[in-house]
């Protein structure tokens, strides 16, 4: 079986005046997770939404799993409320978690799936001891704060190793790529090994949400099928999240 390849549209390039809509838009063209960038002014350069909009999101989209990355200095403090607020994967910057595996630990006792996310400039190895214990690992290729910037290559690097030390330790997480995730850079970072690619400009900030999101996922799907007939050692058993009822609802896989 090919890797699963899912598509996150990230709000953060949406109207915010229309965000259930919009949001619904992406998810109809494509997207099989809806990413949720929460941004606190201290961490990262920028203000963005907390539990109330999580939750009312969750009200009008109660069936798509909801990939709440967090920016932000103090996790543990929130973690409980994006978890009430229906959240399904957390994941947490390596680089703003002084005790990074209590916090891993308090996003699963929360019901939550644990992610771990590092920097452009954080090298792969940081992660080593957790590894283990997280269900994804988010790569930025661009530094986290805004929507709408470049993608920095080196992150293709990181991608690749992560599939290596997975294969070689016989782990299980998935590899998630966020920033600058486009029709003209999706298939080197399919090839990169990542399975779950963040797009919030290349779907919300022109055109139309729908179509942007059915062709920027058919573009991974079929970058991930050629690589995987070209290297059969590419291919990967996961779940797919979208069919298993568990990752429609509240707890998820
Ligand atoms: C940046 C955010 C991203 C952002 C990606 O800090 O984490 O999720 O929305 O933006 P694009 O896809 O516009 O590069
Ligand atoms: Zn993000």
């Amino acid at each position: 079986m090919a890797t699963v390849i899912d598509l996150a549209p990230s709000i953060l390039s949406a109207n915010f005046a229309q965000l259930g809509a919009d949001a619904k838009a992406a998810l109809e063209g494509g997207g099989t997770v809806l990413h949720l960038d929460v941004m606190d002014g201290h961490f990262v350069p920028n203000l963005t939404i907390g539990p109330p909009v999580v939750a009312s999101l969750r009200k009008t989209i109660p069936d798509v799993a909801f990939d709440c990355h967090l920016m932000i200095e103090n996790a543990d403090e929130f973690i409980p409320a994006f978890a009430e607020a229906g959240a399904n994967w957390i994941s947490v910057h390596q680089e703003a978690c002084v005790h990074l595996d209590r916090t891993l630990h308090l996003i699963e006792s929360h019901g939550c799936k644990p992610g771990v996310v590092i920097n452009p400039a954080t090298p792969v190895h940081m992660l080593d001891d957790v590894l283990e214990i997280v269900h994804h690992v988010l790569v930025m290729s661009v530094n986290p704060g805004f929507g709408a910037q470049h993608f920095i290559p080196n992150s293709l690097k990181k991608g690749e190793t992560l599939a290596r030390i997975r294969e070689s330790r016989g782990l299980e997480f998935r590899i998630e790529i966020d920033g600058g995730v486009a029709l003209d850079t999706v298939g080197d970072i399919v090839r990169a090994g990542a399975e779950i690619l963040v797009a919030g400009n290349a779907v919300f900030s022109h055109g139309d949400i729908r179509e942007n999101a059915r062709k920027l996922l058919q573009a991974a799907r079929s970058a991930a099928a050629a690589a995987a007939k070209a290297s059969p050692r590419l291919r990967r058993t996961t779940t797919a999240p979208r069919s298993s009822k568990s990752d429609r609802h509240r707890r998820q896989t």
